[in-house]
């Protein structure tokens, strides 16, 4: 059987490496191929992704997608991480967020096939919601505080409105190991581990509650969305909160990485939210229920304990 050629646009990020990664070793062998936007792959992403082909795209003009046509092809299934991701970045230049964040120039080129039928795994966020419940539900209201949200609203309603085969994930704060080649911006836990390790106090929000997901569980859930998707090749329309299993503010994620890492938990100072001015609208409570993923794909994804655990394996046993 042919195999299913699979684009991960934003493949260069934090989670398409990682996912290239898994899909490289995938049971089932894909043909690959991901985009970058800012600077070439280094060697060592080339390598450590190999036979995977790299394009140049720019999803602001969609310069780039011809030249996967030529030598790729139509894929069968696209996972679309690439974004504008910093909210704060996006709060600066909003014109450009909305632009980079819906992916209209992605979407018109997989419609400029005859064949309608490319399956496209989108990555939301959790900065959808308000923040001003627990638990939010894929059905409640979406109502964001900040421009990234918007921009992640606007694309969820452009792909809805424009695409008959998608699933989009909304996804809580993603952590875990450093990719192939690190990204430049900071990783959530390692940010924390290095600081207490550095003896320096530091102050985390009581009162900022998130669902922290391990980078793997995540790579996971579309790996199995490709394969239910592969098996049937019946088009889905599927939104999917997905999270980590508990909520914690961002003082119980420092604590905890405090304790798996034994650092001095007295260097970590609980402060209110509203005490710093972080240039953006930061939601306060959106923590998620994600009983649709458990019960759509099975997933039940690792504690937040157990996701610290794993990220700071030796990288020889990294899974
Ligand atoms: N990481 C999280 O905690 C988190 C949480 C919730 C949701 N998400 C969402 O999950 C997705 C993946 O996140 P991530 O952390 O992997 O993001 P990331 O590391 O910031 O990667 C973003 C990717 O987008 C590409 N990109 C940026 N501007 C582009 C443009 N104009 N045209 C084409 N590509 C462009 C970047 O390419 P270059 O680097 O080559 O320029 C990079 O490959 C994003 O949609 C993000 O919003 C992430």
């Amino acid at each position: 059987m042919e195999k299913k050629r699979v684009l991960v646009v934003g493949g260069s990020g934090y989670l398409g490496q990682h996912l290239l990664e898994d899909l490289l070793r995938a049971e089932e062998p894909f043909d690959l191929a991901f985009t970058y936007h800012r600077t070439a792959p280094a060697d060592e992403m080339m390598k450590a992704l190999s036979p995977a082909l790299a394009f140049r795209v720019d999803l602001v003009t969609g310069q780039g997608f011809d030249s996967i046509s030529d030598s790729f092809g139509q894929p069968n299934v696209v996972i679309n991480c690439a974004a504008l991701s910093i909210p704060r970045e996006c709060e600066k230049n909003p014109a450009y967020a909305m632009s980079v964040n819906v992916p209209s120039s992605l979407v018109g080129w997989l419609l400029s096939f005859a064949d309608k039928n490319t399956f496209l795994i989108h990555l939301s966020t959790d900065q959808v919601y308000e923040g001003v419940m627990s638990f939010y539900k894929e059905s409640d209201e979406t109502d964001p505080v900040n421009m990234y949200g918007k921009t992640k609203v606007a694309s969820e309603q452009f792909i809805r409105a424009n695409f008959p085969n998608f699933a989009i994930l909304r996804s809580s704060i993603i952590y875990g190991p450093e990719s192939v080649t690190p990204v430049s911006k900071s990783l959530p836990l390692q940010w924390i581990d290095s600081t207490l390790s550095r003896g320096h106090e530091v102050e985390f929000f009581y009162n900022e509650f998130r669902c922290p997901i391990y980078v793997k569980d995540v790579v996971n859930i579309i790996l199995i969305l490709i394969k239910k998707w592969v098996t049937d090749e019946k088009p889905l329309q599927l939104i999917l909160n997905i999270g980590g299993p508990e909520r914690v503010s961002r003082l119980q994620m420092a604590e905890k990485v405090a304790d798996v890492r034994s650092h001095d938990r007295s260097l970590i100072k609980s402060v209110s939210s509203s005490s710093v001015d972080r240039g953006v609208n930061s939601p306060a409570d959106i923590s998620m229920d994600i009983s649709r993923l458990t019960l759509e794909l099975g997933v039940i994804p690792v504690s937040f304990e157990e996701g610290i655990r794993l990220t700071f394996r030796p990288t020889d046993v990294r899974v």
